[in-house]
């Protein structure tokens, strides 16, 4: 049985998406330039960003992404702000002080979404600040942050934002004509139910043009990577292409679903059926429920409660859930998003139920 995975990604994908997958491509055949074409058209078009922004993707996993648009953007002389509430901001700025960028950091409790007012002010004190990094969803806790204000306040001030959207890009509204940011950074595996093995940046154009020959990296250079599909449409290198294909067929799929509002609207279906149904159970949500991103519910783990046994018994009955990550609290993770409904977390309540019968926990 192929479990369901409720988990950050990789997650559970449609069978029309992994069927895409059945074929063999060649890289630099015409079919497959226009395959890519195609991916990078849809990508920049989810966040409306084609007035002034280009889709890079780039092989790999989210991380990836993210350094390779850290290297690529920022210059020695820079210095980059990291907005932190969690293990993915804490990664951004390890990446930056490995590139030997300047770095600050501004740090919130893992519960607490960034303070727009705190970020405004240090960019006041702070003007050797020239970037500012934030997470959108934190998934971490699957908190959901105030990018919208923090855009505006960031715009302000004339200093250019970077977003990991690594988890929201597809479901959250990322609109680049209302938000502006220098770029939007994400992944194939998660809102958009891609398989997993390709990262992307939308990136503003001429920000990317201003950026040629920053990367200490060859291979993770985010400008010549743009060049060679602008140059003749193809990778600079071997690209993964069966993730390519599932990935064009997900966002296809995306698009017939409705758009990322459709798909929000599902997750957020998914995410109200778990938390009312767990608290029934005993569980408690981490955050408060005004925080909850529909991506990623953070659960408190009862006293007594083994994490181990727990994910046995649900995956033995089909269900794959995600440990905590956070650094102080006990907690464990349930994911909202993927191919999975309404049906398929009734579903895993009633699976949970038994379990904590089972072992002897009220339910
Ligand atoms: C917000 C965020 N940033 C970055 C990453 C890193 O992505 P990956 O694990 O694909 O390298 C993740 C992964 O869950 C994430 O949720």
């Amino acid at each position: 049985m192929t479990p369901l995975l409720l988990t950050p990604g990789p997650l559970t994908t449609r069978v029309e998406t992994r069927a895409a997958m059945q074929r063999d491509w060649g890289s630099r055949d015409q079919a497959f330039i226009a395959l890519t074409a195609e991916l990078r058209d849809r990508l920049l078009a989810i966040a409306n960003g084609k007035a002034g922004h280009v889709a890079v993707p780039l092989q790999g996993s989210g991380t990836f992404i993210v350094e390779a648009t850290i290297a690529t953007l920022l210059r020695p002389e820079d210095k980059l702000l990291v907005l932190i509430n969690g293990a993915y901001g804490e990664r951004i700025a390890s990446m930056a002080r490995r590139l030997r960028l300047p770095v600050e950091t501004l740090i919130f409790e893992e519960w607490e979404p960034v303070d727009p007012a705190a970020v405004e002010r240090f960019l006041g004190e702070n003007p050797a600040v020239t970037h500012v990094a934030i997470v959108h969803c934190e998934t971490t806790t699957g908190l959901l942050n105030p990018l919208a204000e923090v855009a505006a306040i960031v715009a302000k001030a004339g200093r250019n934002l970077l977003v990991d959207a690594m988890s929201s890009f597809g479901a959250l509204p990322i609109d680049l004509t209302q938000t502006p940011a220098t770029t939007i950074m994400a992944s194939s595996n998660k809102c958009l139910e891609g398989t997993p093995g390709l990262g992307f940046a939308l990136i503003e154009r001429e920000a990317l043009i201003a950026a040629r020959g920053n990367s200490p990296s060859l291979s993770f250079d985010l400008h010549d990577q743009w060049r060679g599909f602008e140059s003749n449409g193809q990778w600079r290198f071997t690209p993964p292409v069966q993730v390519v294909a599932a990935l064009v067929e997900a966002l296809r799929l995306l698009e017939a679903e409705g758009g990322p509002a459709a798909r929000l609207a599902r997750y957020g279906r998914n995410l109200d059926i778990l938390v009312d149904g767990m608290a029934q159970l005993g569980f408690e949500l981490f955050l408060d429920r005004a925080l909850q991103a529909p991506i990623i519910a953070t659960f408190q783990s009862p006293p007594g409660f083994a994490f181990e046994d727990f994910y046995q018994s649900l995956a033995a009955r089909g269900f794959v859930i995600y440990p905590g990550k956070l650094s102080r609290a006990e907690t464990f993770r349930i994911g909202c998003i993927g191919a999975v409904g309404p049906a398929d977390f009734q579903r895993l309540l009633a699976v949970i139920g038994e379990t904590s019968k089972e072992n002897g926990r009220a339910a």
